[in-house]
């Protein structure tokens, strides 16, 4: 097997950007284009730094109680449904949310794990839940061949077969995606292992190790609704945040080191992450994984389906405000508008040290051991291009197999944004490996296991990935986590089939005409 890409690689680079260009500005002013209509113009920089007041507590997700079945499978239990809740004191928002009326509660479980979720649909359309960053087969992981019919119950199982990390679901309607989760829908799946609990890292739950899941909304002051509020051709860019479901959070720290896992659960926001004194803290994990060794550094950029778990020191009875500051997404057309959030400057987080903390020793100068798989290995390169709205100029059809992979092989990929704003890039059921970044050596914050990560304009990166996990019948997903750009077509999918199969004949799964779980 050599080369079953099925996208050409171009010679001319710029000419290209500048016909997508085109082409996306006639699909606008055609009507036809509803994701990037509203992004022609300049939006105004948001900036809510020195303007938010940290009122309210900051919530933390409760841990969600596992049943134990008869042979020893962890069954959870998760209720997508719809409710009312006061982000504002006297004001009513409607929402969505699992198990409450916004996000979700924070499923744990550990490596090694036979885990099931019993996933009901409480809401009056169809949703789906997918674990994302999980490494598993395609029939588990809840993307659009899962969907979930009103009324009905979903389940799941599989054995955790990975690293410690900071995981996340959320819906994944075929269209709606967006939607689901802008309304609420969302919740963190924490992954615990020996290597990890071996460390001396602070790791109790809402204590000492903190679930920050930040998403940004249009709160409507009068009517309560979460609108959307267009930024740019990125798609819903709300001009607050919400952290852990909490506007203008603070949190009372007790140690002298907490551990921040930071999500970015926003539609299309991207963060860059730091602290308003400017001080550094210690990045120990990306998406997939604790890093070999904690990385110090003052900023930490995020875009929509990144995780990073981070350590900050505290002091005796200080205040410091975790910030989000302008953001680099690269280079960026003015004509996509106002660059998308990239002036946008936020306020995130307060944390208050209490006057006396108690210790949590040194950070450990070890974390987990990098484990890299050998580029030369990869027997496949495949390329994958986006497009405005498509992949390797395809828009997503649940009808089409985009790519056929062997389990247990190592592919190379090379991923390219060929546009002139920002896209991002994520694939389910598997871990990769960045090796190349706009063709050099990619930045440090990615060096560890990641799953989803920004795709600045222009920009190609290259990765390896080994895919574990086969199934016959249900593809897993790769696509743009801007959520819009998803919805509109900005996906693709592939089947993992065990070594040796025919990779040329596929069964489309029975969901891709219309059947129902
Ligand atoms: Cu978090 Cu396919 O998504
Ligand atoms: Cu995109």
């Amino acid at each position: 097997m050599v080369d079953t890409a099925p996208h050409p690689r171009r010679g001319l680079r710029r000419p290209r950007v500048v016909i997508a260009v085109l082409a996306t500005l006639a699909v606008s002013a055609a009507g036809v284009g509803t994701a990037f209509a509203t992004g022609i113009g300049n939006a105004p920089a948001v900036d809510t730094v020195g303007d938010v007041d940290f009122v309210r507590p900051l919530a933390v997700p409760a841990l969600l109680e596992p049943t134990i079945d008869a042979d020893g499978t962890k069954v959870f239990a998760l209720h997508a449904q719809p409710g009312s809740t006061s982000f504002v004191e006297g004001l009513d928002t409607p929402t969505w949310g699992f198990n409450g009326s916004y996000l979700g509660p924070t499923i744990r479980a550990a490596r090694g794990d036979r885990v099931r979720v019993d996933v009901t649909n409480a809401l009056d359309v169809t949703t789906s839940v997918h674990w994302h960053g999980m490494r598993l087969s395609g029939e588990m992981d809840g993307g659009v061949h899962q969907p979930i019919d009103p009324g009905r119950t979903w389940s799941p199982q599989w054995t955790i077969d990975q690293e410690a990390a900071t995981l996340w679901y959320h819906p994944h309607p075929h269209g709606a995606t967006e939607e689901h989760v802008r309304r609420g829908l969302a919740g963190l799946f924490l992954i615990d292992d020996p290597v990890a609990t071996g460390l001396a890292l602070p790791s109790e739950y809402g204590v000492d190790d903190i679930p920050v899941i930040v998403q940004d909304v249009a709160l409507d002051r009068e009517s309560g609704e979460l609108g959307q509020r267009d930024g740019g051709s990125s798609g819903h860019l709300g001009d607050e945040l919400l952290v852990n479901g909490t506007l203008a959070p603070y949190l009372e720290v007790a140690t002298d080191v907490v551990r921040l896992r930071l999500v970015n659960a926003s539609t299309a926001r991207v963060y860059a992450f730091g602290f308003d004194d400017g001080r550094t803290f210690s990045h120990i994990a990306t998406d997939g994984g604790l890093l070999p060794a904690p990385r110090d550094t003052a900023r930490l950029q995020l875009s929509p389906g990144e995780r990073a778990e981070i350590l900050v020191r505290m002091t005796p009875a200080e205040t410091v405000v975790l910030r989000s500051e302008s953001p680099d997404l690269g280079g960026v057309l003015p004509v996509f508008g106002g660059g998308n959030g990239g002036a946008d400057r936020f306020d995130v987080l307060e944390l208050r040290a209490a006057d006396d903390l108690e210790s949590r020793g040194t950070i450990p100068p070890a974390l987990a051991p990098a484990d890299p798989l050998d580029p030369a290995s990869a027997v496949v390169t495949r390329e994958w291009v986006l497009d405005g709205t498509e992949i390797n100029g395809q828009a997503m059809s649940m009808e089409r197999m985009d790519a056929v992979v062997e389990r247990g092989t190592v592919e190379h990929w090379r991923v390219r944004n060929d546009m002139s704003f920002p896209h991002n890039f994520h694939v389910h059921g598997v871990h990769v490996e960045v090796k190349r970044f706009g063709g050099a050596k990619p930045p440090a914050a990615l060096t560890g296991p990641k799953d989803t990560l920004y795709l600045p304009p222009g920009v190609e990166v290259e990765m390896v990935l080994r895919f574990d996990h086969a199934d016959p019948t249900y593809p897993l997903m790769l696509h743009c986590h801007l959520l819009r750009h998803e919805d509109a077509g900005t996906m693709a999918q592939f089947l993992v089939v065990e070594p040796g199969s025919d990779t040329t004949v596929t069964t489309l799964p029975p969901s891709a005409s219309g059947h129902r779980h």
